[in-house]
Parts: C-alpha cells; sequence; structure tokens
C-alpha cells in the first residue's frame, strides 16, 4: 500500500520520516514514474495528475493546500475522499497575515507609506480599535482562527457563513440577509471563503456599495472572488479606503495589472499562508488514522457544497 507524495522533494523527505515513523506499513513514494499504480492508496498533490485513474485503487486524494478548488471534483471518482488541508501552521500563518491586513488599513498604512515616498510628515485621524469592526466572510476553521486573533486588539467582530454560526465574543450573520447586516456595520472585510459558484465574483460593486463609506479589504480567499475592475473603482471613489490583496486573477499578476502600482492596494504574491510540512504531515497522518479507524478525516470535502 502507498502514500503517493507529488509535490516538492523538500516537504517530502519530511512526510516520508514522519509517515516511516507513524505508518511504517505505508510505503513512500515521491516519483509517479516509478510507483506501481496499484498499490497507491493516498495522494497527495497540489494539481490533479492528468493520468488520475491509473490509480485504481486509490481511496484517498489528500490536497497540500487549504484549498480544494484548483481540482475539478468531476475527474475525480465519486468513492474518492478529497481532503482538505487543515493543519496548524497554515493557521498561525493565516492568522498573521490578517492581523498585518487589518492592523495595516486600520493605521492607515497605505496612506502612510504613500505620504512617506512624497515625503510629507502629517498625521492622519485615528479611530480606536474599540470603535472598528471588522468582519470575517467565511467561518471555518480559518475564519475562526483569524477572529481569534484578532480578539486583543479590541476591535468589534463579526463573521458571516453559511449556515449560522455561534462564537463567543463574535457577532454571527448567516444567509443573504445576514450578509447585507453584517456589510452595513463592516468597517474592514476580510474575504476567507472557499471558492465555489456561489462566490466567484462575490467581491463586486455591488458588494462594495452595502459597505460603509470609507471602508477596507483584506483579500485571502480566492483570485477570482474578486472583480478587480469594480475594487478599483471603488477605490478611486473613495467608496473603499485601501485593500490587503493576497490572491489575485491570474496569478501571477500581469506586468501592467492596475494593482501593481496602486497607491491604496497593499499587494502580496499569494503568501498568506503556505503548508508548513511538518506539522502538515502530523495532520495528514492523523487523517490517515482517523479513515482506518472508520472515523471521517478532517477537511473532508463535500462535493455538493463544492468545499
Ligand atoms: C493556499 O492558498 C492554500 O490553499 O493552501
Amino acid at each position: 500500500m502507498t502514500f503517493l507524495f507529488n509535490s516538492d522533494a523538500r516537504r517530502g523527505y519530511i512526510f516520508q520520516q514522519a509517515i516511516a515513523h507513524e505508518l511504517p506499513d505505508l510505503s513512500f513514494c515521491m516519483d509517479p514514474a516509478s510507483v506501481d499504480a496499484d498499490t497507491v492508496r493516498y495522494l497527495l498533490t497540489w494539481t490533479l495528475p492528468d493520468d488520475l485513474r491509473r490509480y485504481r485503487n486509490l481511496e484517498v486524494l489528500f490536497s497540500i493546500g487549504a484549498g480544494i478548488d484548483q481540482f475539478e471534483p468531476a475527474r475525480v471518482p465519486d468513492h474518492v475522499k478529497i481532503v482538505r488541508m487543515v493543519e496548524d501552521g497554515i493557521t498561525r500563518m493565516m492568522q498573521e497575515y490578517v492581523a498585518l491586513g487589518v492592523l495595516a488599513l486600520h493605521r492607515n498604512l497605505p496612506a502612510y507609506l504613500s505620504q512617506q515616498r512624497c515625503q510629507v510628515w502629517n498625521a492622519l485621524p485615528q479611530v480606536q480599535a474599540a470603535e472598528r469592526r471588522i468582519g470575517v466572510l467565511g467561518l471555518g476553521n480559518l475564519g475562526q482562527a483569524v477572529l481569534e486573533g484578532l480578539k486583543p486588539f479590541g476591535f468589534v467582530l463579526s463573521g458571516w457563513s453559511r449556515n449560522q454560526r455561534e462564537l463567543e465574543g463574535v457577532a454571527c450573520f448567516a444567509g443573504q440577509a445576514g450578509l447585507q447586516a453584517m456589510l452595513s456595520t463592516t468597517d474592514i472585510l476580510i474575504c476567507l471563503l472557499p471558492l465555489t459558484d456561489e462566490t466567484r465574483g462575490l467581491l463586486n460593486a455591488d458588494l462594495f456599495k452595502k459597505l460603509p463609506q470609507g471602508a477596507g479589504l483584506v483579500h485571502v480567499g480566492r483570485g477570482p472572488q474578486l472583480v478587480s475592475e469594480d475594487l478599483l473603482a471603488a477605490l478611486d471613489s473613495g467608496r473603499l479606503a485601501g485593500a490587503v490583496i493576497d490572491v489575485t486573477d491570474p496569478e501571477p499578476l500581469p506586468a501592467r495589472h492596475p494593482f501593481w502600482n496602486h497607491e491604496r492596494i497593499l499587494l502580496t504574491p499569494h503568501i498568506a499562508s503556505v503548508t508548513q510540512p511538518h506539522s502538515a504531515a502530523r495532520a495528514v497522518i492523523d487523517n490517515i488514522k482517523r479513515i482506518r479507524a472508520g472515523m471521517d478525516p478532517l477537511g473532508l470535502v463535500d462535493r455538493r457544497r463544492g468545499y
């Protein structure tokens, strides 16, 4: 029985050691060309190999990342479980990045960077954290962790999800009506939604209009959720004051894209959160143990929902 690791060798060696130690009955392979396809039960990869169907005995397809939108689920046989990466390293990095983005917008960093470039020494009015309302779209594992990470600053916190949640210290909203209600009271909006047919293009002019004048956006979901022209128009009209963007469509962003030089956009190259091999190996091993014990793995994808 084989675990096929289809990603970079640096992280592969760490997985190899951990699996040899904890699941010694599994053989580990990093080379699809040399593996006996019939023995492959577990495949960890970022994108689907073209010849996926040759792994006739595949049971579990693990994504090496938090998202699975890069897979085309229709190409994955129905009986194969698809599992998102849920691991502490990703969670911690996302907490850091969102705190960075929220604080940057809260403390007017884009404006101060522009002032610095023009040698302007000018203090801007500052709102206190207790008066700054932060809204998170998506209350899965990452959304909840991000809210926890923001608590110590004293912001007013709210969150939105498809199904109603209850989280301590967070005003929770759900459904379409809940979305309107949250947006109207959100000064800094964080997008952590998975990419699905429902979330594609969600961050558009219509949504920006529902935010208070001068709101900010931290986008760490997926590039195709954001309508670039609508963001640019909202920034240029002052509807939005600033945006921290880590994901774009396409990636990498083309050379002439207006995001590169926009003074109200802080842009990073999809680095908000990156799978950390030690904690990811731990998470995958725990999931294999769960599956072998007849339980669902953490991060099991519901194919109808799309995440
Ligand atoms: C990165 O975006 C990931 O899915 O891990």
